[in-house]
């Protein structure tokens, strides 16, 4: 077959001018609402006590947002704190991105809501459900846009107000579940600087839909809001399996070992699936940023409210390794790795 000579050499001419891109962390943020709900107060109302609680789940209290407060609201106050740690301004981003399961309605997304609160220019912005592993399907799909040369700044948030689709009566699920947003922004880098994104593991496996659900909500199928439903044993039972599975996978793909990790965040969902987690790993738990006890199980928002914690108390450090680890509803469930 005929081919000429420029069809032959333009690939090679591309690639000495096209520079290799990925997603760094240029900056964090986080909100968690001002009413705390500890244990203790908890078991007030349903029978259960502080002792169960921190002893199965290593929760001490969680987060709730005010009757006025929604989802968009703490997203917005997490941003705006995100993009001043930046240190850009909101008219430099060009995505923003929202992992939520309580947005504040069916439409318009939280995100277009924060593009407006946040003054930026009009640029794309959408919404991203899946549950708990939210923000890492999030984060990935962020920097797929920047790998592509689509987009720049992307503003990632996880922002939640789960409180309002828990059933209070019911002590299975009402111990594990808070309120909160955090947020980052991520910013194009060559590739070849050592830091950014590597990649990310996006999964997910419909047969488990009844394990863990809401039985209601936009979606019609049941006429009614809805409220969490939970078989607590099944779920921490697949999660440790599936959490640490995903884990290997994803460093055989990038030909690494645990040992060269410096710091897993997980998903804050229970601070036992966490550590049965990291065992299995091999990862010592020193090395695993645990913020469980002082906010709960957050779904969407967890992760970038440890992340956000690791940045801000020096834990995380430019040049490290750190692994991303969820499991949500559904399920979804993922791995990413990022150096600082
Ligand atoms: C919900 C969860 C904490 C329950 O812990 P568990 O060890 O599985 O507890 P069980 O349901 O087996 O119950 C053990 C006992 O504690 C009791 N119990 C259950 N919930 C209780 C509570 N909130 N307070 C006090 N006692 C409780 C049970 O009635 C049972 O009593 P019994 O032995 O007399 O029958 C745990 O299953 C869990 O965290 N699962 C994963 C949930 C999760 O992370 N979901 C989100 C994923 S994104």
């Amino acid at each position: 077959m005929y081919r000429s000579p420029i069809t032959r050499q333009a690939p090679f001419r591309l690639a000495a001018f096209h520079k290799m891109l990925t997603g760094r962390i240029l900056g964090s943020g986080a909100y968690l609402p001002e009413r705390r709900l500890g244990n203790q107060e908890l078991a007030l109302t349903i029978d259960t006590s502080d002792e169960w609680i921190q002893a199965r789940t290593g929760i001490a209290a969680r987060h709730i947002a005010a009757s006025d407060q929604n989802t968009s609201d703490l997203a917005t106050l997490a941003a705006m704190r995100a993009v001043s740690n930046a240190g850009i301004a909101a008219t430099d981003l060009d995505l923003i991105i929202v992992a939520t399961t309580t947005p504040d309605q069916t439409f318009p997304s939280v995100a277009t809501m924060v593009q407006h609160r946040l003054g930026c220019k009009p640029i794309g912005a959408f919404d991203i459900q899946a549950v708990c592993s939210g923000f890492l399907y999030a984060i990935a799909t962020a920097n797929n846009f920047i790998k592509a040369g689509a987009a720049k700044r992307v503003l990632v948030i996880g922002a939640e107000v789960f409180s309002r689709i828990v059933d209070w009566q019911d002590r299975g699920t009402a111990i594990l579940f808070g309120d909160g947003a955090a947020a980052i922004v991520l910013g194009a880098e060559d590739a070849e600087s050592g830091r950014g994104c590597l990649g990310f593991k996006l999964c997910a496996d419909g047969q488990f839909h009844d394990l863990l659900q809401v039985d209601g909500g936009p979606g019609f199928a049941h006429g009614q809001v809805g409220k969490v439903r939970m078989q607590g044993k099944e779920v921490f039972k697949h999660a440790v399996q599936i959490l640490s599975t995903v884990s290997d996978e994803i460093l055989a793909q990038y030909s690494l070992q645990s040992a060269q990790v410096d710091w897993v965040i997980p998903h804050q969902a229970n601070r036992r699936i966490i550590e049965a987690s990291a065992e299995k790993l091999g990862i010592p738990i020193e090395r695993v940023i645990i913020t469980i006890a002082e906010h709960g199980n957050t779904s969407a928002a967890s992760i970038p409210l440890a992340l956000h914690q690791g940045l801000s108390d020096g834990r995380l450090q430019p040049g490290q390794l750190v692994m991303l680890q969820a499991l949500g509803g559904g399920f979804t469930w993922g791995a990413g790795l990022i150096r600082i």
